[in-house]
């Protein structure tokens, strides 16, 4: 290859742009992957050109954000978190890829696994929540269903993980703003669901646009090179994000393109999305010695084994098919399912399922029919006409029995103007159904807001609904944790429902009318106020461990010297509990978690603990609870967080059925980086809790020795 011709294959652009110009760039040879065209005549003509006419006859690589689906959406990214569900998880994934490459897209920005504690950031419906271990296997879940059995199956797309680190962490809140987060919490909390894709055999890494503690993450050879490839052994490529090897001059550690190309190809990233800084400055920086030749060669290399690998050498074309998987039944069936497991019900004052006697059901609420909007953030090949609406899927269901007033236009609508009929149509109904929330553009990328409380007249709309005495169900649709702790106190029953994508109205008038009971678990804390955030469950902890009975104004005394609250790690005007902890949620029936028991309870450091409880479904109906396990340490090298989750499970049980749900966890799982910064188990008292949520279980303990 020329030096022109490999220069090419690291450069990665837009097609949404004038598609002679996009030719005339494949012709050239200076096109390695092209971003964003999902018409696969197109796509096929572009490839045309790149293996007959380009100098090289490299064929193209055509890349999309495939974040929740493709045309059939699925629930953003935390909503699935809401599942537990890695295997239900892994077959969506796999039909996305299904759906996208009939499209030609071979390579899928995606999964994100970004550790997100703060629900004010805009991308943290894109994030599987805020925990290590959960991001981690759901990630490698989206990774298998991605890249299939073989990445050369013509239905396998490349998987992205990404962002590659710390993005999550934006301080404040503010999306593409400064972390710091210090070495031991990267390597222990931030950085092993990286890993663990990389085990997986995922094929891409995509770079994260911030710096951490004055690095940008695309210029950073401690993380891209040292860390990433020398440590971890990662063959795979890394591509920068969008701009973002340009985006080390905004940063202020480069000059200009040409510094910034210099410094990231050296730190290890191989392919520049959209910013041409390789494009434009690396034969120049190779013919003066700048970087050396090997470095390009290297990234080069990875370029084409990716191609190689993904089989476009031999099946450059979009794959035909007789039987197109877009829209198919068993993909609209998956995605149905996905959308009820992703539900979680918050409360529940006898008002759910719908009872069978109620003959006038009043549904309201800007998200009752907000076809767009339920597809959230990222759903680029999304089809508002393929929505199923709430409203669409409960007229179905009940018919003439529907009363629907929208009352308030969209959720940022401040007009009160139908409050009155609305309020005399639910003083008719048996019960009301209002669904609230975020529209689609109050969260993902540079979509981050500083209030997370319900939006323009939605509020009040309930509180008018809440005095008619009726039995109101509220349902939330959005793209992140709102702060609601007054709308779930004046409602009957709470339903979070995230965005739940294509099928979300039918997947929420299943579970409204019991045809499916709810498992949602919460994948992320929900704070009482902004002013709590970050709230997370894994807080480590502190010298001054909070009672829980802080946080009431009217305990405290005009004045005196002591601290009434007694010098705790807490807020004076708010509970240091949160509204709801992370992998609360609630069913229909009920469980009984009973007999916890540890099979070894001293257990090698190289070994694996066995442990089980006992599991009863002692309600009355069919359902599924998802056994929680985490661990805790009090004493180690380092502070510690009170508990982390380390194994999950769901389990399915009729009325009356009991299971001895068994857990086997490596205790290499336990690992952290210790006080030397070397990733290591240390020996000691465990606590162990199983349960149904970060915060209740039954507790016992075991104990991990040296290996010698
Ligand atoms: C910027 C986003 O940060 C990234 O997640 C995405 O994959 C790229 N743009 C490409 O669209």
């Amino acid at each position: 290859m020329s030096l022109e011709d490999k220069i090419g294959q690291l450069n990665q652009m837009d097609g949404r742009r004038d598609i002679e110009k996009v030719k005339q760039e494949v012709r050239q040879g200076t096109l390695s992957s092209i971003m964003n065209i999902v018409d696969p005549v197109v796509t096929d003509e572009l490839q045309r050109i790149a293996l007959e006419e380009s100098t090289s006859g490299i064929p193209l690589l055509f890349a999309r954000d495939v974040v929740h689906g493709f045309n059939t959406v699925l629930p953003i990214p935390l909503g699935m978190a809401a599942s537990w569900d890695d295997a239900l998880i892994e077959q969506a994934g796999r039909n996305t890829a299904l759906e996208a490459t009939e499209k030609g897209i071979r390579w899928a920005f995606a999964p994100m696994m970004d550790i997100a504690r703060d629900p004010r950031w805009g991308r943290i419906a894109e994030s599987f929540g805020e925990d290590t271990y959960m991001a981690g296997r759901l990630a490698t879940a989206v990774v298998r269903g991605y890249q299939g059995k073989s990445l050369a199956d013509q239905t396998s797309m490349a998987a992205c993980a990404k962002h590659f680190v710390g993005y999550g962490d934006a301080e404040g809140g503010r999306d593409y703003n400064t972390t710091f987060i210090p070495p031991r919490t990267l390597r222990d909390v931030y950085l092993p669901p990286f890993k663990a894709c990389v085990d997986e055999g995922c094929a891409s890494i995509m770079t994260s646009f911030n710096d951490n503690d004055g690095l940008p993450s695309t210029g950073n050879h401690w993380l891209l090179t040292e860390l990433l490839r020398d440590q971890w052994g990662f063959k795979g490529l890394v591509v920068s994000d969008w701009g973002s090897v340009a985006g080390l001059i905004p940063h202020g550690v480069a000059s200009d393109k040409r510094d910034a190309a210099q410094q990231c190809i050296v730190a290890g990233c191989d392919m520049d999305m959209s910013s041409r800084s390789y494009l434009l400055h690396m034969k120049d920086l190779i013919e003066k010695g700048e970087v050396d030749v090997a470095v390009l060669d290297n990234a080069v290399r990875r370029v084409l084994k990716l191609k190689i690998e993904l089989g476009l050498f031999e099946n450059p074309y979009a794959r035909k098919t007789q039987k197109s998987d877009i829209y198919s039944e068993p993909v609209l069936e998956t995605a149905c399912r996905l959308a009820e497991e992703s539900v979680v019900m918050l409360k529940n004052d006898n008002v759910l399922p719908v009872s069978d006697q109620a003959q006038k059901i009043l549904v309201v609420g800007p998200m009752a029919d907000a076809a767009y909007d339920q597809m959230g953030t990222w759903a680029l090949d999304g089809d508002k006409t393929h929505t199923i609406t709430p409203i669409a899927a409960l007229r179905e269901m009940y018919g003439d029995k529907v009363e629907y007033i929208q009352c308030l236009t969209y959720p940022r609508d401040k007009s009160t103007a139908e409050f009155k009929r609305v309020a005399k149509a639910a003083r008719k109904a048996d019960v009301v159904l209002a669904f609230v929330g975020e529209e689609q553009m109050m969260s993902g990328e540079a979509h981050s807001l500083s209030s997370l409380d319900l939006q323009g007249a939605q509020a009040q709309m309930l509180e008018e609904l809440a005095a008619t005495q009726t039995p109101l169900v509220t349902v939330f649709l959005a793209g992140r944790p709102m702060t609601i702790a007054r709308q779930v106190e004046i409602s009957d029953a709470v339903l979070y429902a995230w965005h739940p994508g294509t099928m979300g109205g039918k997947a929420l008038a299943n579970i409204i009318s019991g045809v499916a009971n709810p498992s949602g678990k919460l994948p992320v804390t929900f704070p009482r106020n902004v002013g709590q955030i970050p709230i997370y469950y894994n807080n480590k902890h502190t010298s001054h461990k909070a009672k829980g009975s802080e946080g009431n104004l009217d305990n405290i005394p005009r004045e005196g010297r002591q601290s009434v609250m007694g010098h705790t790690c807490s807020y004076l005007d708010v509970p240091p509990t949160p509204l709801f902890p992370f992998g609360y949620g609630l069913t229909y029936t009920k469980f009984e978690i009973s007999d916890i028991k540890v099979e070894n309870r001293s257990v090698k450091a190289d070994g694996t603990l066995r442990a089980s409880v006992i599991v009863k479904n002692t309600g009355s109906r069919k359902g599924t609870e998802v056994v929680q396990l985490y661990t805790g340490r009090k004493t180690a090298s380092v502070t510690q967080p009170m508990k982390e989750l380390k194994d999950f499970q769901r389990v399915t049980l009729s009325p009356g059925e009991t299971k001895t749900v068994e857990f086997e966890v490596p205790i290499s799982r336990l690992a952290f980086h210790n006080r030397d910064m070397v990733l290591a188990v240390e020996e000691g008292n465990y606590t162990l809790t199983i349960g149904s949520d970060s915060q209740s279980g039954l507790r016992t303990y075991f104990k991990i020795l040296n290996n010698d």
